[in-house]
């Protein structure tokens, strides 16, 4: 672990690999795996981050995870009886961090399913037509699945209460089975359409899924002790009030990586999130969808952004100015994390470097600087290997993870960078 005190002159490829960070001691608890969700870090960083507070002797009565994605930080919390704070913009991530940081009684689940399948059998009538349906919900089903959808998430709201934590859970393990029912290229970040696929059997696949759930919630060992927020806004909102905490643990989203709202249409759609799909691409960190005036912001980009943008300049005058959105909404981002800690409180991001035409995109060095300008202390910076099971390094044309080495390469390590106020 490096402490960070000259940001210029660190050249952050030479940092060596901390192989403590690189794996845990225990295998994920199924509850890590109840819903795909890209960019997941594993369980384990939270349990190596809180035995680092715990060395610095920081008493940890409250966890952020400002960026939450699917609730890694939020059901590790609740495992270590912590009270948890989280914040996504995307409402599929709080969904499913929702659904991860409640207990469930096994023989409500049970109950709820039976009653879920017993409505679905005998509701033979088509619910919703597929003519008249969402076009972008046409784009991606052939009618019979679209028909055996409507179906099932008829009889979910039949048979579950209007609201709580059974109505989530359920809709959870249906928009786990979403994109197998659909013409969805397998496997693909980018969305597209496989014209060779048959889509999988839509009742099979909610049971399998609602199995796979009940054997999570029965495995866990999480107590509801503690207790979770979980909101679903644009963090950098001035409005949203945040709670003090002593210690955030946060993965933030790369630039020139994914595109969280396209790649989650298919529930978005599906649960009325919203109508198009692509508004939800509003004030997501590292979308390339944003408009600003440009030349005015980019005096406030700090020293490594600004070089960073410059470079890009000279290849995509379009890429840079994502870019640059992006690192100002990140460096907001660290000052609001910094605001929201408690005295002495502690922060750990984890961050990768990107690559777009042959310049490096270094997000973590970037991100490093604009600690140091918020006023973070005690700066350490360390780096570790992404698990080849989690992440396959290539990419293929189409956007597939793939193990041939002539594919694009993906960055295959990430920092880890820690700071106290
Ligand atoms: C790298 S992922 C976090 C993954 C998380 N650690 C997990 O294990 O699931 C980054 C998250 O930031 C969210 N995000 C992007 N822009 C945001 C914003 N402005 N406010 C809050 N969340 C945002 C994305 O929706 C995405 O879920």
């Amino acid at each position: 672990m490096i402490s960070l005190r000259n940001i210029k002159n660190l050249n952050f490829d030479s940092i060596p690999i901390d192989d403590s960070w690189n794996t845990g001691k225990n295998t994920e608890l199924k509850m890590h795996r109840i819903h795909a969700y890209p960019a997941k870090f594993p369980a384990f960083i939270t349990t190596k981050a809180l035995s680092y507070a715990k060395r610095e002797r920081i008493k940890v009565k409250r966890i952020a995870d400002v960026f939450c994605g699917c609730g890694t930080v939020a059901f590790e919390a609740k495992r270590n009886d912590v009270n948890f704070w989280g914040c996504d913009i995307n409402p599929v991530a709080t969904l499913i961090a929702r659904v991860k940081s409640h207990n469930y009684q096994q023989g409500r689940l049970k109950n709820y399913f039976d009653s879920i399948i017993s409505t679905y059998s005998s509701s033979y009538k088509y619910r919703g037509s597929y003519n008249e349906a969402n076009e972008r919900i046409k784009h991606w089903y052939e009618r019979k699945p679209f028909h055996e959808l409507s179906r099932l998430k008829y009889s979910i709201d039949i048979a579950l209460p209007k609201r709580g934590k059974y109505r989530l859970f359920f809709f959870c393990a249906f928009s786990n089975i979403l994109k197998s029912a659909s013409r969805w290229l397998t496997k693909s970040i980018k969305p597209q359409i496989d014209p060779e696929k048959e889509a999988g059997d839509v009742l099979t696949g909610f049971k399998d899924q609602c199995l796979f759930m009940m054997n999570a919630n029965h495995e866990s060992d999480a107590k509801e002790i503690s207790s979770t927020e979980i909101v679903t806004r644009n963090f950098l909102d001035d409005t949203i009030a945040i709670p003090k905490v002593d210690m955030i643990i946060t993965s933030p989203p790369y630039v020139i990586s994914y595109e969280y709202a396209d790649l989650h249409q298919l529930s978005t759609l599906w649960l009325d999130f919203a109508d198009d799909y692509r508004d939800l691409r509003n004030g997501s960190l590292g979308s390339l969808y944003h408009v600003y005036k440009f030349e005015k912001e980019l005096k406030r980009l700090n020293d490594t952004g600004s070089k960073i943008v410059f470079r890009l300049l000279g290849e995509d005058k379009n890429k840079a100015k994502y870019v640059a959105k992006y690192f100002l909404d990140m460096q907001k981002a660290i000052h609001k994390c910094y605001e929201m800690l408690s005295e002495k409180g502690l922060a750990v991001f984890v961050i990768g470097n990107t690559e777009y035409r042959s310049v490096r995109i270094d997000n973590a060095k970037h991100l490093a600087e604009s600690m140091q300008s918020s006023g973070f202390k005690k700066i350490y910076i360390t780096k570790r290997k992404i698990s080849k099971k989690i992440l396959t390094p290539y990419r293929d044309d189409r956007g597939c993870f793939t193990t041939d080495k002539n594919g694009r390469q993906v960055y295959a390590e990430e920092f880890i960078l820690i700071g106290r106020k």
